[in-house]
């Protein structure tokens, strides 16, 4: 009796072996193994990046419908063109008041974008001037250009030949508060007055915008935390 108890088992661990054996054999680590509940695994629906014919050039991304305007980003009329330039020089005006906050804040940035190029002061002696790293760079205060604050903000949106663009490192709030600045530093090298500062009376520059009807955004809105987003959405 015992004999034949253990010629069994001696089978089973045998058999157990020969099948431990055969698929440890098949496993391979650079190929992916046998899924048994492949819905665990694969999305049911398109997967972001996948390749699907039915998707127009065969791939699940595809670009914005023609004319859509990411959340937050206003629409910028003027052509890049010399024109584009001359007439939003003459044209365009900062929504923003002149207030503190907003000279403040176009100054940090300034020093932060600008400074390099044009100096400080908006002289055109920044520190790559001086180091004759860039050259050409004018004077705020040069009669020719007759720098105004549309001026300067066509310019940041496009850049000007060998000045990039800012367009996509500062927003729409931010580009009109460093060219109030830049307007002060004109008025500083000419020995003009500076603009006059007026009371902050709305409580956000975002309200302050919504005012005067331009549907801009305040920097502190674009970093809505995600949950609040969604929330928003629905
Ligand atoms: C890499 C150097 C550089 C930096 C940085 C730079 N600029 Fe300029 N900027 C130039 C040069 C060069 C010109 C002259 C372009 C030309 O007329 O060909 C210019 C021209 C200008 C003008 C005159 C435009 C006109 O109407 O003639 C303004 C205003 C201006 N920049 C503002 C800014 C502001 C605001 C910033 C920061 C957001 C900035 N620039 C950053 C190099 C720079």
């Amino acid at each position: 009796m015992t004999k034949i108890t253990n010629m069994k088992s001696l089978l089973n661990i045998a058999l157990g072996l020969i099948a431990a054996v055969s698929m440890v054999s098949c496993f391979q680590n650079n190929k992916p193994n046998y899924q048994f509940m492949p819905n665990m695994y694969e999305p049911v629906g398109y997967e972001t990046y996948g390749s699907y014919e039915i998707f127009p050039g065969g791939m699940e991304a595809m670009l914005p419908v023609e004319g859509s305007i990411p959340r937050g980003w206003n629409p910028y009329e003027y052509p890049n063109t010399n024109e584009g330039l001359e007439q939003a020089r003459i044209e365009l005006k900062n929504p923003l008041k002149v207030t503190e906050k907003n000279l403040k804040a176009g100054g940090e940035l300034y020093t932060v974008f600008c400074a390099v190029c044009h100096g400080d002061k908006g002289d055109g002696q920044g520190i790559l001037v001086t180091r004759e790293k860039f050259l050409g760079i004018p004077s705020y205060a040069d009669a020719g250009r007759n720098i105004t604050q549309g001026g300067t903000y066509h310019v940041q949106m496009y850049g000007l030949n060998s000045m990039g663009s800012y367009a996509s490192q500062t927003n729409e709030l931010e580009r009109w508060q460093i060219a109030q600045y830049v307007m002060n530093l004109k008025a500083a090298l000419n020995g003009e007055p500076l603009m006059e500062v007026q009371l902050d009376t709305a409580k956000t520059t975002s309200v302050e915008m919504s005012e005067e009807n331009l549907p801009m955004v305040d920097s502190s809105e674009q970093n809505i935390p995600e949950d609040e987003t969604s929330e928003q959405q629905h």
